[in-house]
């Protein structure tokens, strides 16, 4: 997977890529990421990227004019790239949009700075638009780091085989049951006894009331979904 951070602030994004299981699977060439910055675009005599807003409204809006020039170039180097903006205004990313982004070749993430990125670039470039909850960040940039470290856990490779994906939360509408490291007693706490007795349908049974404990304390509408599910099965 390519990946192609069109950003005025790569630094902020760098480091994420320098340690751990992303390094790992740049080093496999499994990914490659690469950066765009549309101040150096600009048109600008002083390299401006931002101006007020038309109408009026508080803040600074960056200029269409570096972005589009920065877009077309990134365009014409691979017309089949996936062009991905963060924004709090957009449907929430969710599990299920990183699995089938997982599928791409070249993802590009244009992050906005300062009230924004001017409509005109979305409208002309967005394949998709995603906000990662609500909440107002300063920047895209963390947005883009949460959505493509997501999609990159679910590339082949990626993941060793100690970091599983099969039972994790939101691959059902069940939280994940509590897990434990040894030792099996830690100043005076102790795992659940059943998980040590090595009866696996016990272990099962008690790891789904677990599941649906978590679930109905933290998300209870996930719940109500999963017993829906489950009785539609039925
Ligand atoms: N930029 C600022 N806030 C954001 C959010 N919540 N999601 C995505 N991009 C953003």
């Amino acid at each position: 997977m390519k990946y192609t951070f069109v950003t005025l602030f790569s630094n902020l994004v760098e480091g994420y890529f320098q340690d751990s299981i992303l390094k790992r699977a740049i080093d496999k060439d499994i990914l490659d990421i690469n950066y765009l910055n549309p101040r150096d675009y600009s048109q600008n005599k002083h390299m401006k990227v931002d101006d007020t807003a038309v109408g009026g409204g508080a803040g600074m809006v960056m200029n269409p004019q570096p972005l589009f020039d920065a877009l077309d170039s990134l365009k014409k180097d691979d017309k089949n790239v996936h062009v991905i903006f963060l924004t709090p205004v957009a449907k929430t990313f969710k599990q299920n949009d990183a699995k089938r982004l997982a599928k791409k070749e070249h993802i590009a993430f244009v992050s906005g700075r300062y009230e924004g990125i001017d409509e005109r670039v979305i409208e002309k470039y967005a394949d998709e638009v995603f906000s990662i909850g609500d909440y107002i960040l300063t920047g895209g940039e963390l947005a883009s780091l949460v959505v493509c470290d997501a999609v990159s856990r679910n590339i082949k490779g990626v993941l060793g085989n100690s970091d599983s994906l099969s039972v994790e939360s939101f691959e059902t509408p069940l939280l994940e049951a509590p897990s434990f490291s040894k030792p099996n007693n830690f100043k005076e706490i102790a795992v659940p006894s059943e998980y040590l007795k090595g009866n696996h349908s016990k272990i099962r049974s008690l790891k789904l009331e677990l599941s649906e404990c978590k679930t109905k304390f933290f998300r209870p509408e996930q719940l109500l979904k999963h017993r829906t599910r489950t009785s539609y099965e039925k």
